[in-house]
């Protein structure tokens, strides 16, 4: 078995993305009929956080100990990666003594170079540029409720930050056409819009992006280490806010999701999570049955 990284989303082929998002279904049925699958047995996931989370820390640890392995969260406070060691000295170490490695911090570069000396595989639980293990969970999702993603139309409105960049590789791998609205300065990495252009479309404003759309997806418009322009993002984006009227411009059947967490008042409005259109409590769901068929395309089937 070759080792296989999860940095990005197109660390997958096409192929790939489509049988872990069958598999995180079935997996998904078996946990919901607690049927005990245990094929990560003895096997330990380090689990590196240096910046907050509850979701991508709740479903890693559950998904390992269900799948009969155990977690270890390891914080920059508390170990040596908080003083100073450098990145490929602790990946050489951690990976000597665990079968896969989780990492959120700021910097892609960081996974990039821990990657590069890793022995076992390495999964990006977030960097300030992908978020690819919550496209999983998306991806899976809207395949539940509506059963095809190729030849659809999404939105993504507020932030050109990580979630957007993931969905631009979600796009292209899955085939559906993304317009992205932000505000002017907040685009998407332009590399990847120019990269993905056939299905990436940068539109002006929010009403734009939400018309015919058979999803639309948001976020935060202020990410986790950019809290100092937590003021001027609230200017910048206030017309850039998720409600069910601006839903009411989408497809008749489309879907509303949110990688969470949420600030109602700011990129959703009071009554946006509770719509019937959304589906973000299934999203957030998803990451736990979607990172298991992960874990086991990289640990077991697939690499
Ligand atoms: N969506 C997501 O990654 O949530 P957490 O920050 O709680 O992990
Ligand atoms: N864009 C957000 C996602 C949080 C899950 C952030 O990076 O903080």
């Amino acid at each position: 078995m070759s080792l296989r990284h999860f940095l990005t989303l197109t660390d997958l082929q096409a192929t790939e993305l489509q049988s872990i998002l069958c598999r995180a279904t079935e997996l998904k049925q078996m946990h919901h009929q607690r049927l005990p699958y245990e094929p990560l047995k003895g096997r330990v996931m380090a689990m590196i956080f240096e910046k907050a989370s509850t979701r991508t820390r709740v479903s890693f640890e559950s998904g390992m100990a269900q799948f009969g392995g155990h977690a270890i969260f390891l914080s920059p406070r508390d170990t040596q990666l908080g003083r100073g060691e450098p990145i490929e000295d602790s990946a050489r170490v951690i990976s000597r003594m665990c079968d896969v490695v989780m990492i959120r911090t700021f910097e892609h570069s960081k996974v990039e170079r821990f990657a590069s000396v890793s022995a076992v595989p390495v999964i990006n639980a977030l960097t300030d540029a992908h978020h690819p293990c919550q496209l999983l969970a998306d991806l899976q999702t809207f395949l539940e409720h509506r059963g095809t993603l190729a030849g659809k139309s999404f939105a993504w409105i507020g932030d050109g930050n990580n979630m957007c960049n993931s969905y631009i590789h979600a796009a292209w791998l899955c085939d559906f056409h993304l317009k992205i609205a932000c505000p002017y300065g907040f685009e998407p990495d332009p590399v990847l819009l120019t990269r993905f252009s056939q299905n990436v479309e940068l539109v002006k404003t929010a009403e734009e992006a939400a018309k015919g759309a058979h999803l639309i997806a948001t976020d935060v418009w202020t990410s986790m280490g950019q809290e100092n322009e937590t003021s001027v993002r609230k200017r910048r984006f206030s017309t850039y806010q998720i409600s069910p009227r601006l839903m009411d411009l989408a497809q008749p059947d489309a879907l509303f999701m949110h990688c969470l967490p949420a600030h109602r008042g700011e990129e959703v409005s009071d009554d946006m999570l509770e719509d019937p259109r959304s589906v973000v409590w299934d999203e957030a769901e998803n990451r736990l049955h979607a990172q298991k068929a992960l874990l086991e395309f990289l640990l077991i089937s697939g690499g």
